[in-house]
């Protein structure tokens, strides 16, 4: 059952993107299976794990969250790029900034991400979640999906 981590800070140009493509890279060069999902609407992961036209693709993180809060199937594998060597990604295009929206007035907004995840993760050693330089609705539900919440300070050390 895999072991899920999000990599947030309200701060951009920090690092998280980089982090999470090293984490992922690092962890499937282990041998481990990985999958990263890119819930920063900037789609800076995607682009970085080799998608050239994220828009023109027809499935992504957005696609599945959205068929998660409809209630409908999602097939397995569905909608995530192989990447290879252990590395597997669920891209992001601009239509996750469309979904913030639409996540908003629902009940249940913070559980979705962890609901997708829950199917998932059975598949992978790994999940790793980038997410957006904002405390919003898809970093809460990374935050909401994650094992456990740790805290690096800069310079100081780890809390
Ligand atoms: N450890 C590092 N050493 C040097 N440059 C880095 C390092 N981590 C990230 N960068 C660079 O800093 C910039 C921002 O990193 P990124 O991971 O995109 O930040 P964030 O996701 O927090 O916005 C990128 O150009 C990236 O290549
Ligand atoms: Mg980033």
């Amino acid at each position: 059952m895999g072991k899920i981590f999000a990599i947030s800070n309200m701060k951009g140009g920090v690092g998280k993107t980089m982090t999470a493509v090293s984490l992922g890279a690092g962890l499937a060069r282990q041998g481990k299976s990985v999958l990263c999902i890119d819930a920063d609407a900037q789609r800076s992961l995607t682009l970085s794990l080799g998608v050239t036209l994220p828009e023109k693709l027809p499935v992504t993180l957005a696609t599945l969250l959205t068929r998660v809060v409809n209630e409908q199937d999602i097939s397995p594998g569905e909608g995530i790029i192989r990447h290879g060597d252990g590395l597997d990604l669920l891209p992001a295009n601009n239509t996750l900034a469309g979904l913030e929206v639409a996540l908003a007035g629902l009940i249940g907004r913070e559980g979705v991400l962890r609901r997708y995840v829950d199917g998932v993760r059975p598949l992978y050693d790994y999940v790793v979640v980038d997410c957006a330089p904002s405390l919003n609705l898809l970093t809460i539900n990374a935050l909401a999906a994650c094992d456990g919440a740790g805290k690096r300070l800069s310079g100081h050390g780890r809390g």
